[in-house]
């Protein structure tokens, strides 16, 4: 391990941009299809991984949906986020908000409560016995109607307290953000903090990263980072403070590149951009790979990192009191390894 792979491990950061059903690694799949007697096509770890040959989102897609048959009970959806937060752990995350998507459940009979609630159970585990604040941010698909995602918002009512915000996810293609903007209306005004994926390159994206920021008004976008096409939306940005959860890693799978040129851009013009992991069972990087696969890629300096790792707390839905609390963590923990602090810290 390098110096720098060790203090991107050991920083203290906040994962914004992680799909629980993204964190399924083969072992466990193989673990619950035979607890729960589920057939599968593949008999190997290599096996599984060999499909994942992906191009863009929707290969992407096309691998991760089918793959979810093995979640089927409560305790299913708790050894998964388990699994997740001991690894983020490891990685030097303390505070995770964390994306789950009810409808890839829901669409093939599993009840929302038996998602939500092993969820939960992993999310309060993980404060009591790795220190990680863990909340939940609930995505709709988009490739599903909006009157399922307001049903599935009605549903999700009860579980108010376990939930942080609503986000959106899945193939961009054709489902822009204005299709969901009374869903997410109707979120806001029952105080559910609200994120929108705006995927990279996808046919429209400044139009929708332009909408998700000036029609639906978000308080983060989810990548988000072809608004560099756009600078005054870049300084608009800015100026509402909207955090840009970026995954260098997912961005090389699903893109042919990390996108490092245009993160780097935001980051220089001071808009509030973090690193983060995506969906880290298949692009194989979990988020302290994330800061040092794009910090080799873009010839980062430590105090770079430590910026990256502010912005993370500035932008998660924490109080102001607790966000100071952690980011005040950062900026001991780079002292103590002699990292100068950036000059906006
Ligand atoms: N679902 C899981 N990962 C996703 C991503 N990166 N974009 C859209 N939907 C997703
Ligand atoms: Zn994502």
């Amino acid at each position: 391990m390098t110096d720098l792979t060790a203090f991107a491990h050991g920083l203290p950061k906040a994962e914004l941009h992680l799909h629980l059903e993204g964190t399924l690694e083969p072992e466990l799949k193989f673990a619950l299809a035979a607890r729960n007697g589920i057939p599968l096509t593949e008999k190997t770890v290599d096996e599984v991984k060999a499909t994942y040959d992906f191009t863009d989102l929707t290969s992407f897609l096309a691998v991760y949906y089918p793959a979810m048959q093995v979640l089927q009970t409560a305790d299913d959806f708790f050894d998964l986020a388990w699994a997740y937060l001991q690894r983020a752990h490891a990685q030097g995350v303390v505070h995770a908000e964390m994306f789950f998507d009810p409808q890839a459940h829901t669409s093939r009979g599993v009840p929302f409560a038996d998602v939500v609630t092993g969820y939960r159970r992993a999310a309060v585990r993980a404060q009591d016995e790795l220190g990680i604040s863990a909340e939940l941010i609930l995505c709709f698909l988009r490739d599903f109607s909006a009157e399922y995602a307001m049903a599935t918002l009605m549903e999700a009512l009860a579980y108010k307290s376990w939930i942080v915000g609503v986000g959106l996810d899945s193939d961009e293609r054709g489902n822009p953000p204005e299709k969901f903007a009374a869903v997410f209306a109707r979120a806001k005004a029952e105080g559910f903090f609200l994120t929108m994926h705006c995927d990279i390159d996808q046919v429209g994206s400044i139009d929708n990263i332009r909408t998700v920021l000036t029609g639906i008004e978000v308080d983060r976008i989810d990548h988000g980072t072809n608004i560099v096409e756009d600078p005054a939306l870049v300084a608009l940005a800015i100026e509402k403070g909207i955090g840009f959860t970026t995954c260098p890693v997912s961005n090389s799978f699903v893109t042919e590149q990390m996108k490092s040129d245009e993160i780097v851009a935001l980051l220089r013009q001071g808009a509030r951009v973090m690193v983060n992991s995506d969906d880290p069972a298949y692009f194989g990087a979990y988020i302290g790979d994330n800061y040092v696969a794009f910090a080799e890629k873009a010839e980062l300096s430590a105090t770079d990192l430590v910026q990256l790792a502010i912005n993370s707390f500035e932008a998660s839905w924490l109080t102001a009191g607790r966000r100071a609390a952690y980011i005040a963590r950062v900026e001991d923990f780079a002292t103590a390894a002699g990292v100068p602090l950036p000059a906006r810290a």
